[in-house]
């Protein structure tokens, strides 16, 4: 199944279609990466950023938050704990935090490479050495939303940021061999249905391998307080329209759908998604990651377990890579 951008913008307009479209995404999920649900453990280790994206509650100039930063050898600590727990990927999430520069990410990673499991980052943009750097050392995926693929809106959204050069980093990691993951915003204050389509189009023409979309929710300590919060079906929609589009790929339930659906998990699971990530960063620091207001925690194992056998899945025994070693 393959769709034009014109088809892809009708589909996100008609909403009679939408049971069709869901379930469509569900057979494609089960016919390419099969029932089994990839776990992957999150570390939030800093909640420190540079940037200033509109959107988010790590903005810098948000100064109604309690910042943070593990320590190198507890983030390492962190991991191991989750890997015991039987964890076969960690994941590490930060803010743009330039205390973990290229030489304390690349000791975290290679603390982390001696256990057993696969390795994704989530740091934000970085040079083609410090890229190279981190694959060096063992890191095996990279995580960095476009956010929006409407280069306006981009640049309303990110104040001192730019475009291409994000798009350089996404290349960049493709060509040094990272599995990559991008995705996008759904519901951003002046965002298009055509740009949404857009935005699928270019997950297929950059190989993303990994892709999470989740609803733009309004954070009180943003520019963007008053608007209103993304529409959790139109993000599914997107979601699942992703799924039938690039097949094979490794789709996250995200914490955001979970947010604005108290089902938000396994609706998403039950129209594309394939992999869960619950948080396993140590809970002193836990509930302080908060890019958006009311973030859903999920961080217990046995927790996700539950819910992923609920729905007739299994947990997958391996790394979760895409090609499903
Ligand atoms: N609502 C939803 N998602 C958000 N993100 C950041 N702020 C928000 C928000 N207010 C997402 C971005 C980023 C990811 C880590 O979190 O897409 O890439």
């Amino acid at each position: 199944m393959n769709f034009s951008k014109q088809e892809i913008i009708n589909i996100l307009k008609d909403d009679s279609q939408n049971d069709w479209l869901f379930e469509l995404a569900d057979k494609v999920r089960r016919e390419n990466v099969g029932d089994e649900v990839h776990l992957r453990g999150l570390i939030e280790f800093s909640n420190i950023c540079k940037c200033m994206c509109k959107y988010c509650g790590l903005r810098s100039p948000n100064k109604n938050i309690d910042r943070y930063r593990i320590e190198p050898d507890d983030v390492i600590s962190c991991a191991e704990k989750a890997v015991e727990l039987g964890y076969k990927t960690i994941v590490l999430q930060s803010g743009e935090d330039e205390f973990y520069s290229r030489d304390v990410m690349c000791k975290i990673i290679k603390g982390i490479k001696e256990f057993d499991c696969a390795l994704t980052l989530s740091i934000g943009e970085r040079s083609f050495e410090d890229y190279k750097a981190f694959k060096d050392c063992g890191a095996d995926r990279y995580l960095i939303r476009i956010e929006t693929t409407d280069r306006e809106l981009y640049k309303k959204m990110h104040p001192n940021m730019d475009f291409d050069n994000r798009v350089r980093c996404l290349k960049d990691l493709k060509t040094l061999g990272y599995e990559v993951g991008t995705g996008c915003l759904v519901g951003l204050p002046e965002q298009t249905i055509e740009s949404l389509a857009d935005d699928i189009l270019f997950f297929k023409e950059i190989g993303a391998d990994m892709i999470g979309i989740g609803p733009f929710i309004a954070h009180p300590e943003t520019p963007l307080k008053d608007c209103e919060n993304g529409n959790f079906t139109l993000a599914l929609k997107v979601m699942a329209l992703t799924r039938v589009l690039l097949k094979n790929v490794n789709i996250p339930a995200t914490t955001a759908m979970e947010t604005l659906n108290p089902n938000g998990r396994i609706i998403a699971l039950q129209s594309g998604a394939n992999v869960v990530m619950p948080n396993v960063t140590t809970e002193k620091f836990s509930s302080k990651y908060e890019i958006y207001p009311d973030k859903s925690s999920l961080s217990d194992r046995d927790e996700a377990e539950r819910i992923i056998k609920s729905i007739g899945r299994t947990i997958s025994k391996g790394y979760g890579f895409r090609s499903n070693s």
